[in-house]
């Protein structure tokens, strides 16, 4: 075994990881961007592809992954060095961890400031309440986002947050937030489902729109959103969960808490589908509306039910917390990297990599803007970024740890690693050897146009 401890510390229990990564997982990914970008692709086909992508290629990822992390017990970039010396293979390896560090950072600066919009919800909430008209709500989120300083203010806002967290470390003050967080969250989402409920003849039209398929609707760039999702909801292929499996206890089953967490992670994405969509239908909204449809559609909802004005504003201040406990993850990899080879202090590390993550993302934040025309490869720097991390690096991350836990390690330290009964290790190493990386490059040559 390489390293039995992280020397950044450790969870404190096997639940105390669970909690942590179900809150990495779980995050703007499952309530804002499911919705807005399964809208923008047709519905329940798009659901399916997301689905099959999470059971066939995310789940065995997360546990490669997982298992690298714990027994690397570093930041990404140390931990692929030191396993792929023990694996007698090129220590180019390391660049993989490089990769997943830069894309952290990259998706950080846009998911910053799409959590600044959430964070300024909540003021919106308790100050002006939401109004019940579809018109409005919308004219009010346009207004919004037409502002350069509201979005960069919120932007800095919710950075400082992150920073201030991750420089407190891996157990104090981030354990408990989720603990509470998680259930909570769970409860209001339930009860939009419920509201959703009361829309009649729309629910149902929500409800077959996530979950009656329709192939015609999706093609190969749909197929590509969609497992791009399924990787980034889950938190795959840059490092997040390698950093939080380092900080792992030895003896926990990697296996189990990665069931856990995917399954969480889904349930909570169809749940915020299943009450948006049936809002978007009662009220003549588009499903393609893009990144504002949470935001033009739930303060329908809390505008219209009694007791709106406090369920709105705990809904959003939950979407900040979900969002902040992803937002770390997004950031300790370069933390914990700055700290081993620089000597940095967590304090200096985090405060060095959240400001260049941070000036970033006010580009990101001008792009919904006063940068509205300026484009790279046809897209806003937002969707730039977008899409250059979702549907491009996390895949490609994903695709080289499943090569490297299947084909690279020795299988002996991965077996002593996962500590599975024979039968199911099979299972993992077929779907890691095979299935996940050919599916990842089989979409790859149908988005490119081979076939
Ligand atoms: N999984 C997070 C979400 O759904 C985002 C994330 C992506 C976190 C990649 C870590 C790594 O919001």
């Amino acid at each position: 075994m390489a390293n039995t401890k992280s020397i950044h510390g450790e969870w404190s229990s096997r639940f105390a990881y669970i909690l942590a990564a179900t809150g990495s997982a779980v995050g703007l990914g499952n309530i804002w961007k499911f919705p807005y970008i399964t809208g923008e692709n047709g519905g329940g086909a798009f659901v399916l592809v997301y689905l099959a992508c999470v059971v066939a290629i995310g789940i065995p990822i997360m546990i490669a992954e997982t298992m690298m992390g714990r027994r690397g017990r570093q930041s990404p970039i140390n931990t692929l060095a030191t396993l792929s010396t023990e694996a007698n293979a090129n220590s180019n390896w390391h660049f993989l961890g490089w990769m997943g560090v830069i894309a952290g950072m990259l998706i950080l600066s846009y998911y910053s400031v799409i959590a600044g919009w959430a964070n300024a919800y909540v003021f919106k909430a308790i100050f002006g309440g939401f109004s019940a008209d579809a018109l409005e709500v919308k004219a009010s989120f346009d207004e919004f986002i037409a502002s350069p300083v509201k979005l960069v203010f919120w932007h800095t806002v919710f950075m400082i947050a992150t920073m201030s967290v991750v420089m407190r470390g891996v157990k104090s003050g981030l354990e408990k937030a989720v603990q509470l967080l998680m259930p909570t969250l769970l409860f209001l989402l339930l009860l939009l489902v419920a509201y959703a409920m009361t829309t009649g003849e729309a629910y149902f039209k929500g409800l077959s729109f996530l979950f009656s398929p329709d192939f015609s609707e999706i093609d190969g760039d749909a197929v590509l959103t969609a497992m791009g999702h399924a990787f980034f909801t889950l938190g795959l292929g840059m490092g997040a969960i390698m950093v939080y499996g380092s900080y792992l206890p030895s003896g926990v089953s990697i296996a189990k808490t990665s069931l856990y967490i995917a399954g969480a992670d889904t349930v909570v994405a169809l749940l915020a589908g299943i009450a948006i969509f049936p809002l978007v239908f009662a009220n003549g909204l588009e499903p393609g509306s893009g990144p504002g449809l949470i935001f033009q559609t739930l303060p329908i909802a809390f505008g219209n039910m009694t007791g709106g004005w406090l369920f709105g504003i705990l809904f959003f201040v939950l979407l900040v917390f979900a969002a902040l406990t992803s937002s770390i993850s997004l950031i300790e990899p370069v933390v914990a990297w700055l700290v081993e080879n620089k000597g940095y202090t967590r304090v200096k590390a985090s405060i060095v990599s959240g400001t260049a993550t941070w000036a970033l993302g006010v580009s990101v934040a001008l792009s919904f803007n006063v940068w509205s025309d300026f484009t790279i490869f046809g897209k806003t720097i937002f969707n730039f970024l977008d899409y250059l991390t979702a549907n491009l690096m996390l895949p490609i991350g994903g695709f080289c740890i499943a090569v490297f836990a299947a084909w690279i390690m020795h299988e002996k330290h991965v077996k002593e690693e996962l500590g599975l009964p024979e039968q199911q290790y099979a299972i993992w190493k077929f779907l890691a050897s095979y299935v996940a990386p050919a599916s990842v490059f089989l979409v790859f040559l149908h988005v490119v146009g081979v076939f």
